[in-house]
């Protein structure tokens, strides 16, 4: 519970709890003392037939009000509730939490251990193994790569064999561990008569419809103008700095001259978030063998 900043409210809390608690049991006795007149009429009448008796309270209701007295009194000595007093148990619901957590863990951790212990590909054939990393997809990774793992624009489609940063099991965990910051610098300073050459030599290397006159001219500029460090001589990309590959077919941001133009003269800027610390070598050994099982027999 929150701490007050200040003994009154502790206090105001203890006082109107017992308070009440204590005025609860002082009517129960004042009730059980006083004097009745069964089967005798007050004389008050209402709605011509309903009349008011001076009968006493039924023994099992207030026997009930009596235990429940009791009971708020046990309760309270044992549990937390009155103001900054911990209860004698010391119960707390973070304590619980953290119990009921170490429990599981104690559950789960051989299952754990079993599969860190053996290799990713070994893992990613096994079909609990693949159950349990499915689970930790849906629930990490989904809001971002989708249910189906096939990406959005901006977000890698994982169930592809297309990688942006490799994927081998050392690659997809070196991923997942640590993150990844794709960057694509921007090239408008080009100008835009180049910038769209490029763009046409960028759609000829998949195979789409271009000015073969541009796009020549975009190949020379390709390499002219540094394009090559990252995404290679053929165009095929680089997994040391997570540059796509721009002759097939999986666009990141899509294949229109528009938005490959966009690309190049904004820039790109990506990032995949870091795991390392938040989910642990485990869980990290369950969603690389996952994620690599995911473009297992796709081409
Ligand atoms: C906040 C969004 C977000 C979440 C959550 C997220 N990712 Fe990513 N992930 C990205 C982005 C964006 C990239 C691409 C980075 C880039 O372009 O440089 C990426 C890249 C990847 C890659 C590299 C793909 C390639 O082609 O090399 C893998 C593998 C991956 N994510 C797996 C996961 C897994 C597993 C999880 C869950 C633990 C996860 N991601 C959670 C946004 C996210
Ligand atoms: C410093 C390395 C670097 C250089 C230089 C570079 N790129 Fe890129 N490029 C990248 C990265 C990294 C990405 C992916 C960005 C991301 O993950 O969001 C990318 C993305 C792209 C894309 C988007 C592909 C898709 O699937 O949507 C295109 C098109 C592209 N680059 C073309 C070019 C062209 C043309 C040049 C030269 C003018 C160039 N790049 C220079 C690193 C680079």
């Amino acid at each position: 519970m929150s701490d007050f900043v200040s003994d009154f409210w502790n206090l105001y809390v203890i006082v109107i709890v017992t308070g009440s608690i204590l005025a609860c049991a002082v009517l129960l006795i004042v009730q059980g003392k006083a004097t009745f007149t069964p089967g005798k009429t007050m004389g008050h009448v209402w709605d011509e037939t309903l009349e008011e008796y001076n009968n006493p309270m039924p023994k099992w209701w207030s026997w009930l009000f009596t235990i429940t007295v009791i009971f708020a009194f046990v309760y309270l000595a044992l549990y937390p509730g009155l103001g900054n007093f911990k209860g004698m148990l010391g119960w707390t619901s973070v304590g619980q939490h953290t119990t009921e957590v170490a429990k599981m863990d104690a559950t789960v951790k051989p299952l754990f251990d079993k599969y860190l212990a053996m290799d990713v590909k070994a893992v990613a054939g096994d079909k609990q193994a693949n159950e349990m990393g499915k689970r930790l997809f849906l629930t990490y990774c989904m809001q971002c790569h989708g249910a189906d793992a096939r990406g959005a624009k901006g977000f890698p489609n994982l169930s592809d064999n297309d990688w942006l940063y490799g994927g081998e099991p050392e690659q997809i965990k070196e991923t997942l561990n640590n993150g990844r910051m794709g960057v694509m610098p921007p090239h408008a300073q080009l100008g835009a008569d180049t910038v769209k050459d490029l763009a046409n030599f960028v759609r000829s290397l998949s195979g789409l419809p271009n000015d073969s006159v541009r796009a020549a001219k975009g190949k020379e500029a390709f390499s002219s103008a540094g394009c090559i460090g990252c995404h290679g001589p053929e165009g095929t990309g680089m997994h040391a700095v997570g540059a796509p590959n721009l002759t097939d077919k999986v666009w990141l941001y899509g294949s229109s001259e528009a938005t490959i133009t966009e690309t190049i003269n904004n820039g790109r800027q990506n990032k995949m978030p870091s795991w390392k610390e938040f989910l642990g070598e485990a869980k990290i050994h369950l969603l690389t063998a996952y994620v690599y099982s995911l473009s297992q027999g796709t081409k």
